[in-house]
């Protein structure tokens, strides 16, 4: 085959896969089996990779495959994603209506149910997907495109001709049923598991690995279109119905509960039937939105610096169950504060079997005055971990006591402290296995030394075998110690040691941002390693000169200070250095961006994010996140965020990732 005739074909694949996709996702009748159209998708990937100068991003074959990212790219909202007022009665509904009306006379609505997910934005510009972002404050979001593009019920590329350039928004939810799945499969092999699918859906579209994110069953319904960018002659935009219904056909999945209705009654009545539904759908809504039809009328409702004026949420009651409380347990945090857990007799609150539910704290127990075997009322509300609301107390069992906050740390037995005018209850032992157990994880996350196979089970499990009692044990540790560790096996144990190893060679500003030093976050350890060539430089500049360091707070050189002097850190450090971590840059003295800042907005087309990041700190500048004034150079890529207006207007240095190359190639 010739390119020519490849070029054709692949285009015939790529709309016959499209449309399968779209009967699948969309309109949830399939008319091929799985098989054929994994075929289908075969078939594209080989001529695709025969001819991958034909290969474009919204192709179907390129959903997934792309890299880990360092971390997201900030993005203004073109229009600010403003949330929804709520209200709790049919009443404030009613209140609602006698408004709306006032303002603009008889109206239609719409009413959909509120699904409890994560909100996002999907920009298309001539009809494929340029950029997904998260709602986050709802003036910014994070970039998240290759996370979104895993989704398959999120078109690439939109269908017909009617829409080309819209901005559409809705929710990306995590079904319940894959959610009972996957956290029984977390625990099954030691690891975290979410809360609440919302919690699953907002951390997996946030996950840096798009390889992850493609291998959980995560959806999304379209609700809400920008009709700012859509032709307005079009007569079908005039209402909310009737783009959703176009949205529809251009290949968005909308939820199949949205109906119109014609006066709030009614709109109330259908509040109604979706509470009722609302245990038997395969993902969590917390409510029922209602929304004026006509756009015109919306438009001349507005709204306000928060809400909409022609939309309003009516949350459902929270989902509420009692169970018996069978013990408190105690857990204790990173800066050893000691915080009282619920231990439940296992209940399901539609959706979930709830096992656990916070206490907050011992202040609150006893406020509270809730006790082991009490029958207690649980809440679980969408978005936050499951709450003990209170204790039933007609059906106490006569004698159970009260709960007092422990004299001792349940993990290391140390006297626990309570400092004046605090609530929490604290373990002051330094070396608290349970802290520890923070630190070490501290050390081997992403940013830190980036340690693979280290997770929080496998941690305290090393700790509690005795194998670790510090940072450094880590690297004595052998293959048979390993081994000793329920679930490991020959290669596994391999990997984790291979991982620490390999963790050795890290650059100084991650080994310093592992110590877990107060105040001392990824920037500031980038600042420092730049400054200093070795960690023997940087423990020995004294807390003045330290506070010399332009862009480095007060409280961090303080914080760096106190703990260089402390013996226990530097003996650690000691440690490290004998065992061969890297704790000194070569050459730093004439590196040509020494001390340089450079900040990255928009996408880069030859280079990662993190082999760019790593340019700039083998040449002896830093990356920081954000934009200021001593930023000295902004390297702008493709469809670059709000840091460009704001380097512009800043008079910043601009450049290319072209002239981004070649200023590190000197
Ligand atoms: S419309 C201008 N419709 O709820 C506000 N939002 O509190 C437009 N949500 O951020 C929102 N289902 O993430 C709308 N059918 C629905 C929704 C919905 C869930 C979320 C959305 C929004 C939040 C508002």
């Amino acid at each position: 085959m010739n390119k020519n005739e490849a070029k054709k074909k692949i285009e015939i694949l790529r709309e016959e896969i499209n449309l399968h996709n779209y009967k699948y996702y969309v309109e949830n009748n399939p008319v091929i089996s799985d098989y054929e159209f994994d075929q289908l998708l075969k078939e594209l990937e080989k001529l695709e990779s025969d001819f991958p100068e034909l290969i474009t991003p919204e192709s179907p074959t390129q959903r997934v495959g792309e890299q880990p990212s360092e971390g997201f790219e900030t993005v203004e909202h073109k229009v600010p994603m403003l949330s929804l007022a709520n209200t709790y009665t049919y009443d404030e509904l009613r209140e609602f209506d006698e408004r709306v009306q006032k303002n603009v006379g008889e109206v239609e609505y719409v009413v959909e149910p509120k699904i409890d997910g994560a909100g996002v934005a999907l920009l298309y510009e001539n009809g494929i997907l340029v950029r997904g972002v998260t709602r986050g404050d709802g003036i910014r979001g994070d970039d998240v495109t290759s996370n979104l593009k895993t989704i398959r019920s999120i078109p690439l590329r939109l269908r017909g001709k009617k829409i080309k350039n819209v901005e559409v928004r809705g929710e990306v939810y995590f079904p319940t049923e894959g959610f009972e799945k996957y956290n029984k499969k977390q625990a099954k092999k030691g690891e975290p598991v979410f809360v609440n699918p919302r919690n699953a859906a907002a951390g997996s579209i946030r996950q840096l690995d798009p390889r992850i994110v493609a291998s959980r069953p995560l959806n999304i319904f379209i609700f809400n279109v920008f009709i700012y960018y859509i032709s307005f002659s079009d007569k079908d935009f005039k209402t909310h119905e009737k783009a959703i219904n176009a949205l529809k056909e251009a290949g968005f999945r909308i939820n199949p509960l949205t109906k119109k209705i014609s006066n709030i009654e009614e709109a109330i009545k259908y509040c109604k039937v979706l509470e009722e539904k609302r245990e038997t759908l395969n993902y969590d809504i917390d409510g029922a939105v209602i929304k004026v039809n006509s756009f015109s009328q919306q438009r001349e409702l507005g709204e306000t610096s928060k809400h909409p004026r022609w939309a309003i949420s009516y949350k459902f009651a929270a989902k509420q169950a009692t169970t018996r409380l069978l013990d408190i347990a105690v857990q204790v945090g990173r800066t050893g504060t000691l915080t009282p857990v619920a231990v439940l007799e296992p209940v399901y609150i539609s959706g979930a079997t709830i096992s656990g539910a916070t206490l907050h704290n011992f202040d609150e127990l006893k406020r509270k005055d809730i006790r082991i075997g009490d029958t207690v009322l649980v809440e679980r509300s969408g978005d936050v971990i499951p709450q003990v609301v209170k204790s039933i107390t007609e059906k106490r069992t006569p004698g159970a006591k009260p709960e007092k906050p422990p004299k001792k740390c349940p993990v290391c037995k140390t006297e626990v402290v309570r400092e004046e005018g605090e609530v929490a209850v604290r373990c002051p032992n330094k070396r608290c296995p349970a802290r520890l157990k923070w630190r070490i994880k501290y050390y081997a996350s992403r940013d830190a030394m980036d340690i693979d196979h280290l997770g929080e089970s496998t941690i305290d499990k090393l700790i509690e075998e005795g194998l670790i009692d510090n940072i450094a044990d880590l690297y004595f540790l052998k293959k048979e110690d390993v081994l000793k560790i329920e679930g490991f096996k020959d290669k596994s144990a391999q990997n984790l040691l291979d991982s620490i190893e390999k963790s050795k060679k890290q650059d100084l500003s991650r080994f310093i941002y592992g110590l877990g030093i107060r105040h001392v976050g990824k920037y500031a350890a980038q600042l420092l390693a730049s400054k200093y060539n070795s960690i023997d430089e940087l423990a020995n500049a004294s807390e003045d000169e330290l506070k010399e360091i332009d862009g480095l707070g007060d409280k961090s050189a303080e914080a760096i200070a106190t703990f260089f002097a402390t013996e226990e850190n530097t003996k650690l450090i000691e440690k490290l250095k004998d065992i061969g971590v890297k704790t000194k840059e070569i050459r730093k003295e004439n590196l040509p961006l020494q001390g340089k800042k450079f900040v990255f907005t928009g996408g880069l087309t030859t280079l990662s994010r993190p082999e760019a990041s790593d340019l700039v700190k083998q040449k002896g500048g830093i990356v920081a996140s954000g934009i200021s004034k001593d930023t000295s150079y902004v390297v702008v890529g493709d469809n670059p965020g709000s840091k460009f207006d704001k380097a512009k207007k800043l008079g910043l240095e601009i450049i290319s990732e072209e002239d981004f190359k070649e200023l590190v190639s000197k």
